[in-house]
Formats: C-alpha cells, structure tokens, sequence
C-alpha cells in the first residue's frame, strides 16, 4: 500500500505505511465524512438496498439510502426493478416521503412533477403556461430531467445499488469464496419476519468494524460464554476476498450428532443460573452442514448473517459524523411452515437491538466516539494477527478483517 498521501479536498493524511494504526480523526472528521459519501458510497462500491420480496408487485416502491443519499427503489410494470436517487430534477424535492407504498407514478408534491416507473420525467405542471403566458420555453427537453437512476443487481433476493458504472458485478466484487458463503445460507426465496432499527452514538466505521472483530466475541458478549454458543468444541476462521475489502467469520460444531444445543440444559460456568426457557437455542440443521455463526460483511455497509437458524440481513446508515442507524431485516424461506417461522423468531432473540449477544455491540461505538472527540491525533491500534490482511483458519483472535476494512477505506478514498 502507498505511504500517506493527503486525502483530495480535505488536509488528512494517512499517518502511517499500513493499516495496523487507525487515527480517531477518521471518526470525527465532516470533511473526510463529505468525501466518503463522494467517492465511497457514490464510488465503485455495491450497497444494499432492500430484499426482491419487498416489492413484489408492479408499482411497489420502498425508500432506502446510500450511504445518506436517499434512494427509492421500484417495480414496474414490466417487473423490472429500478432504483433512483429520490431527488426531483427540479428542485430536489424527495418525490417519494412514505417509507413504502404502491403507485402508479411518481408525482413530486413541491410543483407537481411527474416520473415514470423508471425515473423518466413525464409531466411538468403548468409546462406550456396559463392562457398562453409563463411555462417552458421550447429549449426544455424532458428527456434531460429525468430523475438519476441507479445501476441495480438482483443477488439471490438482495437488491444492490451502485452509483458507479466501473464497479464489477457484484460476484466479481466480493469473489467466488465468498459468493459461495451467501449460496450456502440463502437457498430458497426469501420472506420477511420483521424489521429492528437502532440508533448508534458513533460513526459508521466503528460498527463496521465491530463486525469484522471477532477478536470481541466471547469477551464483550457474555452471553456466549455463559451458554456455551461459542464453545471450544466448535472450530471457526476467517475468510477474507482477495481485496481484503469484504469478510466472513464462521464457527461450526465438530462432534457428529450435536444437531440440539438446547437439549444440553444450557448452564452458566457458575452453576448458578441456566436458561429456563432454551427455545432460542434450539437448531434445525437445514443448510447440509454444522455452522452455527456465519456473519458476512460486504463493503462497505451490508451484513449478512446466519445464527443457528437466525437469518438477516443488516444495513447501516450514516447519519452524520456522530451517529448511525442499523436496519435489521430479519429473514426466512417462503417456504418455511408457521413452527419454523417461530423458530426463527426465537433464535433471534439473540440479536437485535437488545439482542443477548449483540446489546452490547450498541454502546461500545459510544465509547470510543467520545475518546475520539476528545482527541483527533491519537490512534487505535490492530495488533491481533500481525500488521497482515490474511484468511484464517482455526482461530478468530485475529483483527485481519478490520485492517481489510480499512484498506478498502483507503482505497476508495485515495488516501
Ligand atoms: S421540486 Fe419537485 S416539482 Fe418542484
Ligand atoms: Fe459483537
């Protein structure tokens, strides 16, 4: 990687050869934070947008972002999906305001200005004047104002945006390992079991980050050694894409047969609690193997997971430099029947918001965006591993995913 060179339009630089020292001023900075939506977000990166199953018919539109850039997506009649940024060419008015809907088109409510399904602009109210007097003048070509559209890719049901013409297609972005990890747990059509939303007090990178450490799990999350969901039966690793930009850490049951964590009458080390009810720990083994964690991070904002029979997907939302929102969508299979349904529900309780082992990945942001107000120059440091962006096999107290993260930071932003 380059040695530091000053990020254009701002007077950051890089303060280091590698990515094994992160400076704090990367959380706080609005000048590094304008750029990210620039050249990041609006940048050759794949974001997600909403699920296929989320606008079945004609006409079914949600609003989403990217990175802050509010976005809506739709079906048309032809079944194709579009998504636009939602910003009228006029004055930019969001023409769509209801997280989500049906419509026949697109009218603006600032002046009145109408688009297609597809973002193309069909009517401009009052356009040939009042009783001949006001309106366009004939140099006005309404194939010019269109709203701007979006490059789309449907990836098993996930619908992912791009603002860039040079990104590659999605498999390509984030490689066969890991285009393989997301066959491997979305199998059928999707449906929604419901929705999470919370608000984090910290950038957007720290919960980034927070994914791609699995150094954290079995010490910030009680839960997992208390229960045993993370146990030293279980072996796991790292997979990393060749660009380093995207990760997967899983961990799976080795002994044959262990198809039920719940039937080992969970109990803390201590003796001196278990869980009365075990429902949530319960396992259907439905993906031909014994992972029990899979959480897939693609860069820069997706998640992707897979705990015992807990599946979602997570979207992060900047919302300034100081605070984030998290949008879990909480999945399962069309086909699934009502118990399996339930199930899934259940296992989820083990995340979320307060989610018995994710509640603490809420506030830990907090933390270090308060130390990172206080002092920009100061840095954190990623020693776990080596200064190295490697898979890992075996072992998860490794902070290699973190650094890949930030070598995609980087090299998005030419710094
Ligand atoms: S801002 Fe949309 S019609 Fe004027
Ligand atoms: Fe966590």
């Amino acid at each position: 990687m380059d040695t530091a060179q000053i990020a254009p339009g701002t007077d950051f630089v890089w303060p280091s050869e590698d990515v094994s020292q992160i400076p704090f001023r990367v959380y706080t900075d609005q000048d590094l934070y304008d750029r990210e939506q620039r050249v990041l977000f609006q940048g050759p990166t794949w974001n997600f947008l909403c699920l296929d199953c989320e606008i079945p018919e004609p006409g079914d539109y949600k609003m989403t972002y990217i990175g802050d850039a509010p976005i809506v997506v739709v079906r048309d009649e032809n079944g194709d999906i579009n998504a636009m940024v939602n910003r009228c060419a006029h004055k930019g008015s969001l023409i769509c305001y209801k997280p989500r809907g049906n419509v026949k088109e697109f009218a603006c409510i600032y002046h009145n200005w109408t688009y297609n399904l597809r973002g193309k602009l069909t009517g401009v109210a009052f356009g040939k004047g009042v009783r001949g007097k006001g309106g366009l003048t004939e140099e006005f070509k309404h194939d010019e104002h269109g709203l701007e559209r979006i490059r789309v890719e449907n990836v098993r049901g996930f619908i992912m945006g791009t603002f860039s013409d040079e990104t590659p297609p999605f498999a390509e972005y984030i490689g066969e390992e890991l285009m393989a990890s997301i066959d491997r747990v979305f199998i059928k059509p999707l449906k929604v079991l419901g929705y999470h939303s919370q608000i984090f007090p910290n950038n957007w990178k720290l919960y980034v980050e927070n994914n791609k450490d699995s150094y954290h799990a079995s010490l910030l999350h009680v839960f997992h050694n208390t229960f045993g969901v993370v146990r030293p039966t279980m072996t796991g690793g790292i997979k990393l894409s060749k660009s380093g930009w995207h990760h997967l850490s899983y961990t799976q049951r080795e002994e044959i047969g262990d198809e039920n964590i719940a039937k080992e009458n969970l109990r803390s080390k201590q003796d001196d609690y278990a869980l009365s009810d075990t429902r949530m720990m319960q396992h259907v083994l439905e993906l031909g193997d014994q992972v029990t964690n899979s959480i897939q991070t693609v860069f820069p904002t997706m998640v992707l997971q897979q705990i015992l029979n807990a599946i979602a997907v997570r979207q992060l939302i900047p919302k300034g430099v100081h605070e984030s929102e998290l949008i879990w969508t909480i999945l399962g299979f069309e086909d699934d029947d009502a118990d399996m349904d339930e199930l899934r529900l259940q296992v989820n309780n083990l995340v979320g918001p307060a989610g018995f082992i994710s509640m603490e990945d809420g506030c830990v942001g907090g933390f270090i965006q308060t130390a990172a107000k206080a002092n920009g120059d100061a840095q954190t440091i990623l020693p776990m591993g080596g200064r190295k962006i490697e898979p890992s096999v075996g072992s998860r107290v490794t902070e290699s995913a973190v650094r890949g993260f930030w070598k995609g930071w980087r090299e998005c932003m030419g710094v």
